[in-house]
């Protein structure tokens, strides 16, 4: 025989529920938030550096260590779709864009990705968000996004 007083908990716990998988749909669907994958590591994603696949798409191969990402900075189309593949040298580094909400782990023998576009000009900032150090402060990159009328 279930009690009203766990009758409640147990509406609470429900209803909460509810609102966090609807949070999450929301998240993916109107905010345009993705989960993060990882591919499988091996020796070629150590080779910074950034892929033009076609005009509007780029592979880009970021290399974390003490203390810096390479390639530290990347320069792209406006509208580009920007394919991140992210592994580091060393100890773990968090890789960090604020204005496209990508929250990222850099970790020794693994290849963290995530897929976005860069629908607005200007330049968007990499941080390191995983104290790596002494030199974790000054860990910094730059995605560049040109307008087209610029060219
Ligand atoms: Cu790398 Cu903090």
């Amino acid at each position: 025989m279930i009690q009203k007083s766990e009758k409640g908990v147990i509406v609470a716990t429900i209803s909460l529920a509810l609102i966090f998988m609807v949070a999450l749909v929301y998240a993916m669907v109107k905010k345009e938030v993705d989960v993060v994958n990882c591919v499988p590591f091996n020796q070629q994603f150590l080779e910074a550096g950034s892929h033009k696949i076609d005009d509007k798409t780029y592979k880009v191969n970021y290399v974390a260590s003490m203390w810096q990402f390479q390639p530290a900075q990347i320069f792209v189309p406006t509208g580009s779709e920007v394919e991140f593949f992210l592994t580091s040298k060393d100890v773990a580094h968090g890789f960090h864009i604020s204005e496209k909400n990508i929250n990222m782990m850099a970790l020794y023998g693994q290849v963290t990705t995530y897929k976005t576009t860069f629908k607005t000009p200007g330049v968007y900032p990499i941080v390191c968000h995983e104290y790596c150090g002494v030199g974790h402060q000054n860990m910094v990159a730059e995605v560049i996004v040109n307008s087209p009328l610029q060219h």
